[in-house]
C-alpha cells in the first residue's frame, strides 16, 4: 500500500506543479487570469490531498498527520478552488483572482514544508 501512497504523493506534486506553474507562466502577461492548469491543479490538490489523508487515517500506511496543519491546508485549497471555479467562468483580465490563487497556493507550500 505504501507504493500506492507514494504514487498519490507524486500526483500531489504534479497538481502543485500545475497550479503554481499555471500562475507563474502568466507573470509577464498583460491579461492575467485563471487558466486550465491552475483550475485542474487546484482540483488535483484537493482530491489527492483527501486521498492521502484517507489512506493514513485508514491505516493503509504507517504515518501520523498533523491534523491542524492539514485542516489549514484544506481550508486554503477550498478557497483556491472556489476562486479558480469563479475565474474560469469569466474572461481575463482577472488579475486579483490570479494573484490571490497564486499567493494562497504558495502559502500552502510553506505550510506543508515548514509546519511539522
Ligand atoms: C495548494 C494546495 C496544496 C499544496 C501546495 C500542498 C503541498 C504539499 C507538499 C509540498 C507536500 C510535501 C510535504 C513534505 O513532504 O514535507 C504535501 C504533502 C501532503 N499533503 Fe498537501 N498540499 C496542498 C493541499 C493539500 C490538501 C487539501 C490536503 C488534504 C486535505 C493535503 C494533504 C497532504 C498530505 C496528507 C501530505 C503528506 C503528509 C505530510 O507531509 O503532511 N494537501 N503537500
Amino acid at each position: 500500500m505504501e507504493f500506492v501512497y507514494n504514487l498519490i504523493v507524486i500526483l500531489h506534486f504534479i497538481g502543485l506543479a500545475s497550479l503554481v506553474g499555471g500562475f507563474i507562466v502568466q507573470i509577464s502577461n498583460s491579461e492575467k487570469g485563471v487558466n486550465a492548469a491552475m483550475f485542474h491543479g487546484a482540483l488535483t490538490q484537493l482530491v489527492t490531498g483527501l486521498i492521502l489523508v484517507g489512506m493514513v487515517e485508514g491505516g493503509a500506511v504507517d504515518d501520523e498527520l498533523n491534523m491542524t496543519k492539514i485542516s489549514v491546508k484544506l481550508v486554503i485549497v477550498l478557497v483556491v478552488t472556489v476562486l479558480a471555479v469563479t475565474g474560469r467562468k469569466k474572461a481575463p483580465p482577472q488579475t486579483a483572482l490570479w494573484g490571490a490563487i497564486g499567493a494562497l497556493s504558495i502559502a500552502n507550500i510553506f505550510i506543508a514544508v515548514l509546519w511539522s
